[in-house]
Formats: structure tokens, sequence, C-alpha cells
């Protein structure tokens, strides 16, 4: 069966082929541009017919056959509130431009560049450059973490509902030592005073410097039997919708970085089902441009109101198990321990 050709940059551990697979869109060929090593370690350990092009600024554009997908999540440090608030200056988010003219150049029919949350004039540069609106998306609808992402694409994103899943559904049992927190750890948290933060339902958003956030914070911390840990790396793949030990054969560090990078798998896999509309999910791309042209009004429907609002961890959810009312019971009589130790 014929299938589509898509083009990934900023590939990272290909999620987005991970979802294009989950969505059970056809992919001809699978190009990526990715440059750091044990992202693509993953990528290919996962899916060995990866075309690897290297870095973005130097793909040779004229060798590729038409590009129907073109998709991407540039460096987002210098647009994120996170981060030191930089702009389009900042190099990374230089990269950006990079999408915009490639965009230009392959014109291929679908595209998507996602992002995180920013000033609204950054966003607003995007949107112009893309002639789309951009849709928010909270991973939190689609999975056991909160991840608020903002897309632009002109694939008709169809409605979704909250699937629910909460984090208790993900945790591991029997997990091992290594990622309980030593006494020694404990000790470096109250000399500094580092800020402890408990997720409840939801997971906080995973970053890239996943338990190396060192003094500031120490998020995503849970209780594991009374005894404080962090998320196992098969947990992070969990959180973020992908299949267990995906990313098995680096470091866990380098698990942990790969992953806060990546996308929410079952977020973009609901994006590319929109690229069906109603076609049967195995076939190829319905022909909505004859010239197979970008076209900025192409297709793109209008934007879905998300069923429910994003988790909101400061604001107890009615529906709360009994076995999550236990456990934050359990993580406050904690916090008031550790503040009567101060
Ligand atoms: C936000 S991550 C995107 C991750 C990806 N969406 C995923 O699901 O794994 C950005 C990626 O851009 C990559 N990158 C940075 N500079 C690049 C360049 N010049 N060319 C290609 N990729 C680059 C980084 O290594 C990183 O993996």
């Amino acid at each position: 069966m014929e299938g589509i050709n898509v083009l990934s940059l900023f590939d990272g551990i290909s999620c987005g082929q991970v979802a294009l697979e989950r969505a059970k869109v056809c992919v001809n060929n699978y190009f990526a541009s990715e440059i750091e090593p044990n992202a693509i370690k993953i990528t290919q350990k996962n899916y060995p017919n990866t075309i690897q092009l290297g870095d973005v600024t130097k793909l040779n554009l004229s060798e590729l056959p038409k590009i129907d997908l073109l998709i991407g999540g540039s460096p987002c440090q210098g647009f994120s509130f996170a981060g030191k608030q930089l702009n389009f200056n900042d190099e990374r988010s230089k990269l950006f431009f990079e999408f915009v003219k490639i965009l230009r150049e392959l014109k291929p029919k679908y595209f998507l560049l996602e992002n995180v949350k920013m000033k609204q004039e950054y966003q607003d540069i995007i949107t112009k450059e893309l002639g789309v609106e951009p849709i928010q998306i909270n991973s939190s609808d689609f999975s056991a973490g909160l991840r608020p992402r903002i897309y632009w694409t002109n694939i008709p994103i169809l409605e979704w509902k909250d699937k629910g899943i909460k984090l208790l559904d993900i945790l591991e049992s029997n997990v091992e030592e290594k990622y309980f927190i030593s006494e020694k750890k404990k000790a470096f948290i109250k000399r500094h005073k580092v800020k402890l933060q408990f997720p409840r339902d939801k997971a906080f958003t995973i970053p890239a410097q996943f338990w190396k956030q060192g003094k500031q914070e120490c998020r995503n911390l849970i209780l594991d039997n009374g005894a404080w840990r962090r998320f196992t790396p098969i947990e992070v793949e969990k959180i973020h919708t992908l299949s267990d030990n995906y990313t098995e054969g680096i470091s866990d560090t380098q698990r942990y970085a790969t992953c806060g990078n990546g996308w929410t798998v079952e977020v973009i896999a609901h994006i590319f089902k929109g690229l069906f509309n109603s076609s049967p999910i195995t076939s190829t791309l319905p022909n909505g441009n004859p010239n197979g042209e970008f076209n900025k009004g192409l297709e793109v429907s209008a934007t879905p109101t998300p069923k429910s609002n994003p988790t909101d961890l400061t604001s107890p959810n009615p529906n709360i198990k009994e076995q999550e009312k236990e456990t934050n019971k359990a993580i406050r009589n904690k916090i008031k321990e550790l503040e009567k130790e101060k």
C-alpha cells in the first residue's frame, strides 16, 4: 500500500513516528533531522528504516522525494517561560525559522509545529509565519502527566475527551532502590531548602533536566510505601504514552532527557487521526489539494474546545479515588514533618 512521505525536523526520539504508527497512518519514507546521538540511537533501535539526515541547517532538500507531511517541535528554551525568556535572537529559537523556510520550500500538504507556551508576541510571530491559529492541548487529557503545549497545524483536529488517566494508573510497583531518595539527598534538600512538589492525580510536566534540576526545586516526588522516590524511566515513558522501555539502551539520565524533550505520543496520534477525516484508518491521505501544495486555508477546521480544563493541582479533584486521598494525606503529613524539622 502506498504511504506518505514524512519529514520530521528536530525529530528527537521520533515520537512523531510512534504517533503515526499509533494513528495507523501508512508511511512510505520517514526522514528525520536530528543531531543528538542518544536520541538518534533510540529512534534507530525502534525504527531502523528511519532515514537520518542530520543537522536541520544543512539539509539538501533537493534530494528528497515529495514530502506530504512536515512535522517538528523546535528546541524551545528560547521561547519558554521556564527558560530565560529569550527570543527569536536566541540561537536555539532561530531554528524555528528553519521550519518555516523548509515549509515554504517543500510545500507539503500538511504540517505540524509544536512548541511550549510562550509570550503572546512570540506566539503571534509564529502564527503570522505559519498562517494558522494555534491550538493549545494539555497532554493531561491524554495521559497521566501535565504538559500544556501549543500546536500550529493545518490538519483538522478532531474533538477529544479527557481520557481520565491518573498518575496512580501508571505507577510501577516493586521499584528498584536507586529510585528512592537517599538520606544524603534528603539532607541536601533540607540544607538547600529545595522546594518540593508532589504531584497528585497528574505528574507535573517532565522537563529534559528531570532529576538534574538541582537546588531550586524537586518536582514530581512521590510517596511509595511511605518513602519518597522519583519516577522510573518506564513511568516517564508511560507519562509520555510511549511503550515501556522505548528508550531502553541509554543511561537513565539520557532516558529522562530524551523523554523530557519528547512529545506525548497520544496527543500527536490524535492530531494525525485528523489526516483521515472519514477515510478508513489504513488508507493514505485524502487528496485535499490537487497540486499537493501547502495552502494556508487547506482543510483547517474550527478550533475544537477541549472537554475539560487542564488539571488544576491546587484545587481538590472531587472524583479523587480513595487510594489517592490516602497518598495525598501521607504526602501532607510528610511535608508537615519536614517543615517541623527546619
Ligand atoms: C524539543 S526537542 C524535540 C523532540 C521530538 N519532538 C521528540 O518527540 O522526541 C528538540 C530536538 O531538536 C534537536 N536539535 C537541536 N538542534 C538541531 C539541529 N541543528 N538540527 C536538528 N535537530 C536539532 C535536539 O537535539 C532535540 O532533540
